[in-house]
């Protein structure tokens, strides 16, 4: 054999060899995370929460990740309105090219733009989504937020035990995906404890004036109410009762929507004594949700709420997916990734999406103490 050749037959057995000593080479590049929130209209409470939690998240990626991949996202606002979340998925989906969408805050607006990406192959990470038939969209979609239907047994049966309300007068907003599916959780779970419902009034989203409702409310003398309410209206309905003089004895119980500190700002005193589900304990003490905790006050100068946790930790769970795909750009290989996430160290605990790509984790109950959300024991 030629000297030449030789050396060229020794070149690609060396090449063999590290390629299969080395391992597959770790990807660089940016993540493109299109991330769409409710920064403004009637959830912008949540929205603002969300983006904060999420670029923390980015920002301590970033950080750690060194020459590794880099999170690169484009925020979009849905401004509340569903119409305007089909506009900016189509954009991060066609104009972006995002491998990933995180969002967006309501799952009114999520039931219309999550069949775009299911249609179109880009994996979604819900981090508010709470109501039911969410991820039943297609197997592109996810969720790190507690349903509805996981939360609210553990709300009535944990408040009932304490409280012992035999009747209840049932208050929700039916004009709103979220809302009405809190109100058939509720009913269902009322109904298995044994507890009599003595009406259901309705609001629609946008009403500023509960007076009627709750009038005929505090005329059945209800133990308690039970109210499936975005903050917005959820605020109004909390003030508005205590102001038509139902005693704070009567206490009021809500889902998810109710999750935000823009609960106590708006009802201010009226807002003591609300008992409310939620997935995030803000005072519980794993390091990871010590470390968040402390790293959001510190950069924005107020605690975190439930929905900024949750934000936090999708920005978390869609880079490990990709670092696990070891890929910044290819949405199957993303989407498989995450389907396989066990186990995972979060400030929510342990985080593993169920067979049906929901949460999967323990719900708290909270109670408004002293303008602050605290875990319920009476
Ligand atoms: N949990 C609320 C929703 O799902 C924000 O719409």
């Amino acid at each position: 054999m030629k000297r030449a050749s030789c050396l060229v037959l020794w070149s690609v057995v060396a090449l063999l060899a590290l390629a299969l000593t080395a391992g597959p080479a770790l990807c660089a590049g940016k993540l493109k995370i299109g991330i769409v929130f409710s920064m403004t209209g009637g959830a912008a409470a949540y929205g603002v929460s969300q983006k904060e939690g999420a670029q923390l998240a980015i920002e301590q990626v970033n950080a750690a990740a060194g020459s590794g991949i880099q999170i690169d996202a484009v925020f979009e606002d849905d401004a509340s309105v569903p119409q305007q979340g089909i506009n900016v998925y189509n954009k991060l989906i066609n104009g972006d090219k995002v491998a990933v969408i995180i969002g967006p805050t309501l799952s009114n607006t999520a039931k219309i733009t999550d069949p775009i990406a299911q249609q179109a192959g880009v994996p979604v990470l819900a981090v508010s989504n709470t109501a039911g038939g969410i991820t039943e969209i297609g197997d592109f979609i996810f969720r790190d937020s507690l349903t509805e239907a996981v939360v609210i047994p553990n709300t009535i049966k944990t408040a009932k035990e304490k409280l012992r309300f035999k009747k209840v007068a049932v208050f929700y907003g039916n004009d709103d995906a979220f809302t009405k599916s809190g109100y058939d959780v509720f009913k269902k779970v009322l109904q298995e404890e044994g507890v009599q419902i003595l009406s259901e009034q309705t609001f629609a989203k946008g009403d500023r004036d509960f007076s009627p409702q709750l009038t005929q409310i505090k005329a059945q003398n209800p133990d308690a109410i039970i109210c499936s309410a975005l903050v917005e209206e959820a605020s109004g309905i909390v003030s508005q009762a205590r102001q038509l003089g139902i005693a704070k004895s009567i206490p009021i119980i809500g889902g998810n929507g109710f999750n935000s500190p823009a609960l106590m700002k708006n009802a201010g005193e009226a807002a003591e004594g609300v008992i409310v589900g939620a997935a995030w304990n803000a005072a519980a003490t794993n390091p990871l949700n010590l470390k968040f905790v402390d790293d959001y006050t510190k950069k924005y100068n107020r605690a975190p709420d439930q929905f900024a946790a949750q934000a936090f930790t999708g920005v978390q769970i869609v880079y490990k997916a990709a670092t696990t795909a070891n890929s910044a750009d290819n949405r199957k290989a993303i989407r498989d990734a995450m389907a396989k996430i066990k186990d995972m160290d979060t400030l929510l605990g342990k985080f593993s999406f169920t067979e049906g790509r929901d949460a999967n984790h323990s719900p708290v109950v909270q109670e408004v103490k002293g303008g602050k959300f605290a875990v319920f024991a009476r």
